[in-house]
């Protein structure tokens, strides 16, 4: 965990660490060693609030409390993963990324035979469903295959099944038109099940699979890699080394895209990238 003895803002007078920090360097060091889920280099101010959050669901006094309570009960430890997890998403989320993507990657695209691309971090999936929209109005995707991964189990189920809340539509339709779509976005869905039920074809070069970016190792030769709105819950030292994953796992000339407020500035491999489309993050992987 990034908390450690010597930050004057986590140390009592004595120069040990505070207790509630001391806590939750021990339920994260359970978690891990227990679950196999390493938190432990996650950004701190977010992770504190998200378990007191959770300690406070649970009916429990302390931050230890929650961790005993987790140890013996799995069903704990997976309600406390979909609150450090963050899900929050949205179809064309930042919808003038979508433009730039399409002006300055896709006639990179077109140069190949076939795309490969991993969307890392994907939540329950609205990234991969606009990707995939984009795509098809671009007539690439029959030559694409999309590696969708994220962190937790529950979400991937309900990214493969593409049902998404009916009431977002209209935002969604909004953030459509603005990120340049070609057609009537109603095309895409069908009121079914109590919500907006996806064309199935757009996930059908799609693999939705668990890849946690902290403990998996890479894979290779992707020529897109989208990782957006995930490093930023991380520490300095953790995003450094996840670059360092996808500087492996991108083919020569790649393009790697993180989220608005995402950097590679100070990052490792920061000098072997360009920037694109500035002011969106998208970078080409040049060295
Ligand atoms: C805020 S969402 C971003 C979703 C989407 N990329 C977007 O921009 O809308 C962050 C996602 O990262 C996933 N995540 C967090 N830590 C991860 C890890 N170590 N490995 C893989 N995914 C992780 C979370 O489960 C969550 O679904």
């Amino acid at each position: 965990m990034a908390v450690q003895v010597g930050d004057p803002q986590h140390e009592t007078p004595e120069g040990r660490l505070d207790l509630e920090t001391l806590e939750l360097q021990l339920l994260l060091e359970g978690v891990y060693r227990q679950y196999g889920y390493d938190f432990r280099e996650y950004a701190v101010a977010s992770l504190r609030r998200r378990v007191w959050r959770r300690v406070h669901a649970e009916g429990v006094e302390t931050i230890a409390g929650l961790l005993e309570r987790l140890l013996h009960d799995p069903s704990v430890m997976e309600r406390l993963l979909l609150d450090l997890s963050i899900n929050v998403t949205s179809m064309f989320r930042d919808p003038t990324f979508y433009g730039a993507f399409r002006a300055k990657v896709v006639p990179l695209l077109r140069t190949y035979p076939f795309t490969r691309i991993w969307v890392a971090g994907c939540s329950t999936g609205e990234e991969v469903y606009s990707l995939a929209i984009m795509l098809t109005e671009e007539g690439l995707y029959g030559r694409s295959r999309i590696y969708a991964t994220d962190i937790n189990e529950a979400v991937l189920a309900r990214a493969r099944e593409g049902v998404f809340p009916l009431d977002r539509m209209q935002e969604y339709t909004d953030n459509y038109i603005r990120a340049g779509g070609k057609r009537s976005f109603s095309e895409y869905y069908t009121a079914k099940y109590g919500g907006a039920l996806f064309d199935q074809s757009l996930t059908k070069n799609v693999v939705f699979s668990q890849h946690n970016l902290v403990t998996d190792g890479s894979f290779s030769e992707f020529n897109v890699i989208l990782c957006r709105n995930v490093l930023i819950y991380f520490d300095k030292t953790l995003q450094s080394k996840v670059h360092g994953l996808f500087y492996d796992s991108l083919a020569m000339f790649g393009v790697l895209v993180l989220g608005s407020k995402e950097t590679l500035r100070f990052m490792s491999h920061e000098e072997c990238y360009q920037q694109i489309a500035p002011p969106e993050k998208i970078f080409r992987k040049v060295k």
